[in-house]
Parts: C-alpha cells; sequence; structure tokens
C-alpha cells in the first residue's frame, strides 16, 4: 500500500471513530502525553541471567569440546572409553596427587601388549559438534613413565568412524608436557567423537585433554560458542547477571559457588558436581560437572563485550532452601566475606592489588568497572538477614558506592504458619536499606497477563525493584512439559508493559533461565534453545531482545481509555510509551491480547510534529501455541515496517495476538 492510500485509509478510520463517538460508541484510545515525563529509564531495564543449567555453560556456551577432560567428575572415567585393538593388552589406571595440580586427578595408562593399538575415546556433551572447515585446536598433558610411546595419532570422528579430522602430537617425554595439534575438519556432524591412538607399550600419562574449535567468540583461545554470544550481544543486555540461581547457592555448602576456584589456568581450576546433575528426578544427568572453564574472569570479558553492567551474585553463607539448607555458622562466615571483598577487588582493583593483579595477569590490566553485587540468591527466613548484614556491612565499608541487591526468597515461599515469606522479607529491606531488592516470578501464563498492574501500588520510597527471574510455565513450575509458546511470551511482553509503565521503581529485569541444550536441558522452559550445531531464540527472546533495544531513556505519561476485555480478569489492550531523547523519538508499545484486531485511537500529546516515517516492529503470531523450534526457528520473529503518520492524532489497527512497537520521530 502506498503512502497516500494509507492517508486516505487513516483519514476514513478517523472519521468512523469520530462518528462513533458522537453516536455514543466509544473506541479504545491510547492517549502518550510527550510533555509529561513520569521518570527516567534504567540503561539497565532489561538485561540477561546466565546460569549453568541445561548445559548452558558446560556443553554450551563453553566452547569445549570435550567432556571431564580432566578426569574430575565423581566417576572420573565418565565419558571416555578404552577400546583395545587386535592382540592388545592393557588398562587405565586413575591417580591422585593433590601436590601437582588444584585438579588433582589424571590417568595411567597401563599396556603390557601393543598389539594392533589402543584407542582412547571421548563421547563428548552428547556428541561433539563439529563443522565443516574450522580448525580443531587439540591439546594434552603427557608424561612417559616407562615405554616407547613418542606420539599420538589423533582423530575426530562421526558416529559411523568416518574420519572428519586427523592430526597428531609427538615429544612425549619423561617430564609432564603439554602437546597440540590443529586439524581441519572435511565434514559437518553434530555427533562428532574424539580418538587418541596410543601406539607402543609401557605406562603413559595424561591429563587435560582439550578440544576446541578455532571459530570461539573473537577468536579467544579457552573461549565461548560464538553462535549462542551473538545471540545475546544482538539483545544489548544491559546487565549480566551470573553465576545463579540455585548454583550459587549449591545443594549443601561445599558445593556452593567458589568463585575463587574459576579464575587463573583453565586447567587448573577446581572442579564442581554441578548441582542440576541430580536436582530433578525425571531430568538426572549424571554427566553434568562445572569445570569453570567460564570462570569469573571470562564472565566479566563477556559482560564487557557485551557492554552489560556485571552483576555477580555471591553466596552468603547459605546451601540451597530447596535441599540441605546448611548454614554456615555465624562466628564461620568470616572467610566467605573475604570472598566477596576480594571478588570485587578482582574486578575493580588496581592492577599492583593483591586480586586485581591476577586479573591483570590473566590479561585484563584495567577494571571491570563491576558497580553492583547480589548477597545471595533465593534466601529467605532470619538466617538470610543476619548473614546479610555482615555481608552489606563489610561490602559498604570497604566499598561505599556499590550497589547491593537483597533477595525475596524464592517465588512464593511461604512460612509454616502460612504468612508470606516476601512480606517479612520486605518489611526488613525497608529497615536495611539495600539499594535493590530482588524478586522472581515462575508462574502460569495467564498470571502475567492479569498482573500487568503488579507495580502499581508498590511503595515507591526505598529499595528499587529487580525482576531477577521470571518466565511464564505453560503446564506448571519447572514441569518437564512446559514450552515456549506465543502465549507465554506474549503474555509476558504484557507484563513487561506493566514493569516499564513503573520504571520510577522497577529498575532492572531478567528472563530465566536462559540457554537449554536440546538433548540435555533439566528446566524449561528457557530463552535460547541450541544444539551441538545451532542455535536459536525462542518467541520470548524476542520479546526480551525487543523491549531491551527499544527502551528509551524517559517514561512518559501514557494513558489507555475504553479497553477491550478478554473476560471478567483480563483485558486485551496494554500499552506504555517511552521518549528517547537521544534520538528523539517516542516509543510506543503495545500488547494486543485479543484474538482479533483491535482498531485504537493513537493521540500523542505535548510534541510540536511528527518530524519523518516512524519504524513498526511487529512480533505476532495466529495461534497462542506457536513457538519456535530448531526445525523451524524463525516461525515467531520480528517483522519492521514503515509508517507515515500525517498528525498527532491517527488510527492504528493493532493484529492479533500481537506485540507492536512504534518509533516516532517527533520534535518537541
Ligand atoms: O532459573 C532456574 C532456577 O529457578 C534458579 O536457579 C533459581 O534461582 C530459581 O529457583
Amino acid at each position: 500500500m502506498n503512502v497516500f492510500k494509507i492517508r486516505i485509509l487513516v483519514s476514513i478510520i478517523v472519521l468512523i471513530v469520530i462518528m462513533m463517538s458522537v453516536a455514543g460508541f466509544s473506541a479504545p484510545a491510547i492517549e502518550v502525553d510527550v510533555g509529561r515525563i513520569v521518570s527516567d529509564i534504567s540503561p539497565t531495564m532489561t538485561g540477561i541471567f546466565i546460569e549453568d543449567i541445561n548445559f548452558g555453560a558446560d556443553g554450551g556456551l563453553y566452547a569445549e569440546l570435550v567432556k571431564n577432560r580432566s578426569f574430575e567428575f565423581d566417576w572420573p572415567l565418565m565419558g571416555w572409553q578404552l577400546v583395545k585393538k587386535e592382540g592388545a593388552d592393557g588398562r587405565i589406571l586413575v591417580l591422585r596427587d593433590n601436590n601437582r595440580s588444584r585438579n588433582p586427578r589424571y590417568i595411567r595408562l597401563l599396556i603390557h601388549q601393543a598389539g594392533e593399538g589402543f584407542l582412547l575415546k571421548n563421547s563428548g556433551f552428547r556428541g561433539m559438534g563439529i563443522k565443516r572447515g574450522i580448525e580443531y585446536r587439540f591439546r594434552v598433558d603427557t608424561r612417559l613413565v616407562q615405554g616407547d610411546f613418542t606420539r599420538l595419532r589423533i582423530e575426530i570422528v562421526d558416529t559411523q568412524g568416518k574420519v572428519l579430522a586427523k592430526g597428531q602430537v609427538n615429544g612425549i617425554s619423561s617430564d609432564w608436557k603439554t602437546l597440540k595439534c590443529r586439524m581441519k575438519a572435511r565434514e559437518q556432524t553434530a555427533r562428532g567423537s574424539l580418538n587418541i591412538w596410543i601406539e607402543g607399550s609401557g605406562q603413559l600419562e595424561m591429563d587435560n585433554v582439550s578440544l576446541f574449535p578455532g571459530d570461539t567468540w573473537k577468536g579467544r583461545e579457552n573461549g565461548l560458542r560464538a553462535d549462542l554470544v551473538q545471540l545475546l550481544v544482538d539483545m544489548k543486555p544491559g546487565f549480566f547477571r551470573f553465576p545463579g540461581g540455585c548454583i550459587v547457592e549449591g545443594y549443601n555448602l561445599s558445593q556452593r559457588y567458589q568463585w575463587k576456584h574459576t579464575i587463573g589456568d583453565p586447567m587448573e581450576r577446581i572442579w564442581n558436581i554441578n548441582r542440576w546433575n541430580f536436582e530433578f528426578k525425571h531430568r538426572l544427568t549424571p554427566d553434568y560437572f562445572q569445570s569453570y572453564g567460564l570462570g569469573f574472569y571470562e564472565y566479566f570479558l563477556l559482560a564487557e563485550d557485551m557492554g552489560a553492567e556485571p552483576m555477580p551474585i555471591i553466596n552468603c553463607g547459605m546451601a540451597c532452601q530447596f535441599n540441605t539448607a546448611e548454614l554456615m555458622p555465624m562466628d564461620q562466615i568470616g572467610p566467605l566475606v573475604q570472598d566477596a571483598l576480594d571478588l570485587i577487588e578482582f574486578a575493580n582493583g588496581s592492577a599492583d592489588s593483591e586480586w586485581g593483579k591476577i586479573r591483570s595477569d590473566m590479561g585484563h590490566p584495567d577494571p571491570f568497572d563491576m558497580k553492583m553485587i547480589g548477597i545471595g540468591n533465593e534466601q529467605w527466613g532470619p538466617q538470610y538477614i543476619e548473614r546479610y548484614q555482615i555481608f552489606a556491612k563489610a561490602i559498604k565499608d570497604k566499598y561505599p558506592d556499590m550497589a547491593l541487591i537483597a533477595a525475596t526468597g524464592s517465588d512464593g515461599s511461604i512460612f509454616p504458619d502460612g504468612h508470606r515469606e516476601i512480606d517479612y522479607l520486605w518489611s526488613k529491606w525497608r529497615e536495611l536499606k539495600p539499594e535493590i531488592v530482588d524478586e522472581h516470578f515462575y508462574r502460569k501464563p495467564e498470571w502475567f497477563l492479569e498482573n500487568t498492574d503488579w507495580y502499581d501500588t508498590y511503595q515507591r520510597e526505598g529499595p528499587g525493584l529487580f525482576v531477577g527471574e521470571y518466565a511464564a510455565q505453560s503446564a506448571g513450575v519447572a514441569s518437564p512439559d512446559n514450552r515456549n509458546t506465543w502465549k507465554c511470551a506474549l503474555y509476558e511482553a504484557a507484563f513487561m508493559i506493566g514493569m516499564e509503565r513503573n520504571a520510577d521503581l522497577v529498575r532492572m529485569s531478567c528472563y530465566a533461565p536462559l540457554f537449554g541444550h536440546e538433548d540435555a536441558w533439566q528446566w524449561r522452559p528457557d530463552l535460547i534453545w541450541f544444539d551441538n550445531l545451532n542455535a536459536y531464540g525462542s518467541a520470548n527472546y524476542y520479546v526480551q531482545k525487543l523491549f531491551s533495544i527499544h527502551t528509551g531513556t524517559h517514561l512518559v505519561l501514557t494513558t489507555v481509555k475504553d479497553v477491550p476485555v478478554l473476560d471478567t480478569t483480563k483485558t486485551a489492550l496494554h500499552a506504555s510509551a517511552t521518549l528517547d531523547q537521544t534520538s528523539d523519538e517516542v516509543i510506543i508499545k503495545v500488547v494486543n491480547a485479543a484474538d482479533m484486531p483491535v482498531d485504537v485511537f493513537l493521540d500523542l500529546k505535548g510534541i510540536e510534529e511528527i518530524a519523518g516515517e516512524s519504524c513498526v516492529i511487529l512480533l505476532s503470531s495466529k495461534s497462542l501455541e506457536d513457538e519456535n523450534s530448531l526445525q523451524v526457528p524463525q516461525k515467531i520473529v520480528p517483522a519492521e515496517s514503515f509508517l507515515n503518520i500525517s498528525g498527532t492524532q491517527f488510527i492504528y489497527q493493532f493484529e492479533p495476538y500481537s506485540l507492536t512497537i512504534i518509533r516516532v520521530p517527533v520534535k518537541k
């Protein structure tokens, strides 16, 4: 349709609306008063939260292809297999030497008879994703105890044993030595594996067997999967929360997340079982451990790459309260408090401070400029308050400008006597005044649509709000039947409009969890799905991305009138508007939750004129049950078009089941 036709159409609709109102009918209307700024909008309004759940880090974002590379799983040979060829005889011993490395286990191959050789195989994380034309970087630490081994032949093979890439490492010696080779893949497979051919007899030791693709994000060694990082970068997240989630707390305190175990030489990091390994009996994942290859240094670096504010969450002496709920006695939490202070120094200290030097030696002399820190994840009870206060005092004494994030327990956690945990915690936060309070919502989709006014009545004075975890659960909380349906995404969009309308209070928000491996997830829904080769954003991902990209700098007064209803608890039309002072645009966001188009009279007040063509971004789908998938990853994606609006009042028809964003350039 050309511009002339659009104008005629708009004029006709305006006329109809005027006639309807004269006749006593009233059409829905959205009034945006650009002259009435309600508040600024935090640049951190929409961010991301990465937790190593669903193979999100090991087996996912962290690009290492070898599973259990250092034999540190509870079952030291999990992921490995020793195949004896014709006439070969020998076995593997697992050794532990606490003096040799922070990462104490390694293997010794006892080869009594070489025969036609031994094959040490690694199966990868549900296979290895191998791409044609990409170079793969192999490394291994070896030591010759005795015998005639001189080299190792290396292969990457597919499920049929077809060799896709091959290389060789030489120079095995009687001292521990790191041997490396590179090899280019001739073909692609999602289920590759690694073969190490051992030829000779005697005793040979091995440790830290690693295989990385050469196409990691920014080509970094020990790097991240570039396609997954790109999806994150495209979101332009305002902040980046890490590492959890319940993973911070651990099933018990000995399994809690300890950031000092995650820095320095990747081969020297201290492994830990992943709490999601055994959390869900219906989704057991016995091969899920944390190598911490994506540790705190890589985290800060990625936050910097994305231009996102880092938001580390630390353990405050409490294990997961859904699990053991172990508490560190109050007289023993000193070292944990010191860990928190040291983390801040690692991020922000000068290169000659103790922990700043470690960061600098790892390759980043400049500080990361971390401004906030979360004390605990989903903690609750008076024991939390006690511990929070100790951490808060120590941090504020040393770093008065560091913003503190306090938790409100898990969504819906209640005391045995029935009163809501969140009320108790809020009463404490009003006294203790952390800068930010974190609330979580894992609820059915309808709840999100019915509660777009959730924050309208919150007390304004006091801490800012961080909606730190939320996601509509189509079947039930953390149910394996949950799906990333368009219904979930659309209703979350309506809730996000509610958050935006309360931008004076809600300063940050992020969806959770972020990643899900198609073959290795424990929890769904998830924002981004992937397998060993491909990745795609769910419909929810596009909602998050659109809100993040089209935030604006200031919230302006927006009134929705004569809203059509869906039923007694839900309305169909939800709207908010912001002004972007950097580009002089008004950004109007509208959710139409109805199954039919809705004509809306839009009235832009407080502006002199429209200064050019508007950009319309539409995210919609025919059915609320639609979803993106590996097979059809682009079923629900934003579409952009341009619109010529002649005056400050116009009619716009919002598509059924849609999120529409209109960016109107204005002169004020
Ligand atoms: O996002 C998954 C889990 O849900 C997080 O680890 C936890 O904080 C919440 O209960």
